[in-house]
């Protein structure tokens, strides 16, 4: 079966990436050495969210376990842009697949500062912004406002060729008009779901379980509300779309490409098996002849309506 694609103009092997913040390659790599390499589990890698400054994340307890998913509060820790690009990113240039780096700021001047000092690193092959963390200047969440979300793309279109896609958060009730304003700003791919707001009770402390008081519900608990997203996202924009939300296998995966995503990506389910990504890419595989499909190519053509 052939699986390969283009995603904004980057050629893959196979459709399935990993979630920003859902595989620590390098600890992997460290724990499975070059097998991981030789069979590594997704055909791009999307580095996890990285900030201007280091933040040293939220305070413990920082996950619960929910009825088929998980709520994190992790709070993106992160070594900050020197760290990184002096640090993992080295590393990270020299994986087998092309690098996406997620970037996230509070502004679009912190913003630019990301997206220039990335791009300028050879090896780079897209850049991802994460948009779900409130404007200083406006105090309103940049993915959360179509006009901030187009503001903020037409700021940073010029600085760079790579291709910028925008990861949406499902925390609104229309996504898709901020896929399109994102479309609009000069955004070459949108990525969704990110997580789904949430919270859990310790009822021993009658208090918040997490240390940040709520956190983000992800896995299969989230797919059918990240397959509604999917749909109505890919039906609104004439950009890639990349789906994630709770897959774990093959099936689900299909669900992604036939509601229009043009790849998908894993996350939570990584954290079960770290295998994962491969065995989604071979069960995708499988799925799309046992429907009749000749290659992934004509599963994409046949988006449901
Ligand atoms: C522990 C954890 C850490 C995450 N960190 C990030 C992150 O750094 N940046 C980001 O954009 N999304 C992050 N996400 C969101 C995932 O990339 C993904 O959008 C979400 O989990 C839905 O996919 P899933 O249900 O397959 O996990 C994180 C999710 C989890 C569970």
């Amino acid at each position: 079966m052939d699986l390969r694609t283009d995603f904004c103009g980057i050629e893959l092997e196979g459709p399935v990436l990993n979630g920003s913040g859902t595989f620590d390659v390098l600890a992997a790599r460290r724990a499975f050495g070059p097998a991981l390499d030789r069979d590594f589990p997704f055909s791009a890698f999307v580095s996890k969210t990285i900030t201007v400054a280091p933040r040293a994340g939220n305070p413990p307890h920082r996950l619960w376990e929910a009825p088929s998913g998980m709520i994190n509060s992790i709070g993106l820790p992160n070594p900050g842009l020197d760290g990184f690009v002096e640090g993992d990113l080295l590393e990270l240039v020299k994986l087998p697949v092309p690098l996406i780096v997620s970037v996230m700021a509070d502004s679009a001047e912190q913003f630019a500062i990301l997206v220039e000092s990335v791009a300028a690193v050879s090896g780079v092959a897209g850049i991802e912004l994460n948009v779900s963390c409130p404007n200083v200047h406006s105090g309103l969440i940049v993915g959360e406002q179509p006009s901030e979300t187009e503001a903020l793309m037409k700021a940073l279109r010029p600085l760079t060729s790579l291709p910028l896609i925008v990861k949406l958060t499902p925390n609104v009730a229309g996504p898709e008009s901020v896929a399109k304003a994102a479309e609009s700003g000069g955004a070459d791919g949108v990525s969704l779901i990110n997580t789904v707001k949430a919270a859990a009770i310790d009822p021993n402390q009658v208090r918040p379980w997490l240390g940040a008081g709520a956190g983000g519900l992800s896995g299969p608990a989230v797919r059918p509300i990240a397959l509604a997203q999917v749909r109505a996202v890919a039906a609104a924009v004439d950009i890639p779309v990349v789906g994630m939300g709770g897959i774990v296998d093959g099936e689900s995966a299909l669900d992604f490409i036939l509601a229009g995503a043009q790849v998908v990506a894993v996350g939570t389910e990584s954290f079960r098996d770290p295998a994962a990504g491969n065995a989604v890419h071979r069960g995708l595989s499988a799925a799309l002849e046992q429907r009749g499909f000749a290659s992934l190519a004509e599963a994409q053509a046949s988006t449901l309506t």
